[in-house]
């Protein structure tokens, strides 16, 4: 199915790292996430099958999402490369916290964290759909975002002047 990645590849989207807390605390690379119901608050994120994380999420019933910042990019790299660490070992070498509400890491320096607990899991196809219902959602610093488009890491070309800030669209 290499015309769909390719196509696919086209639509532009922010980079997350979605991790999950407990015993063996996981960590993993996702732009397969969005959102899905403001009332009440519900985001979703696909995972592979075959993903290690795929397991945590459905073990513990809960994940956590850090939207990553343009200098986060080796931090993207890190938690998409199968050889990391596994466990809190794959943790030592980032800032995070744990999350109030899950335990489960947050990356320190991301451009927001939400913290859900598993509402629905859908299995569709290779992936599962994870809706997950918000128990807490943050918005940090504003910085440029970290975007993944064609198949590579990119950033924004230019901060939004003030003018186009007034114009900005609401999407949801
Ligand atoms: C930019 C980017 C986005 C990715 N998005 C997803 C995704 O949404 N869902 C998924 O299952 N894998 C995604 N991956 C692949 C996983 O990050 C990668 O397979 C990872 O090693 C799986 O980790 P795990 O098996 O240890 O959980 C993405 C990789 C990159 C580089």
């Amino acid at each position: 199915m290499t015309d769909l990645r390719r196509v696919m590849s086209t639509f532009a989207t922010g980079v997350t790292v979605i991790t999950v807390g407990g015993e063996t605390p996981h960590g993993m690379t996702a732009n397969a996430f969005c959102s899905v119901s403001l009332d009440p608050p519900l985001v979703l994120c696909c995972v592979s099958g075959t993903a290690r994380l795929h397991q945590a999420v459905s073990a513990e019933g809960h994940f956590a999402v850090s939207v990553l910042c343009a200098e986060q990019e080796d931090t993207a790299r890190y938690f998409a490369n199968r050889a990391r660490p596994r466990g809190r070992e794959q943790f030592v070498p980032l800032d995070w916290v744990p999350g109030p509400h899950t335990g489960a890491p947050l990356i320190v320096g991301a451009l927001a964290w939400l913290e859900c607990e598993v509402e629905e899991e859908v299995v569709a196809g290779d992936h599962s759909v994870f809706v997950g219902r918000v128990l807490h959602a943050l918005a940090g610093e504003d910085r440029p975002a970290l975007l993944f488009h064609g198949g590579a890491f990119r950033g924004l070309a230019r901060a939004p002047l003030p003018d186009e800030a007034n114009g900005q669209v609401r999407a949801g």
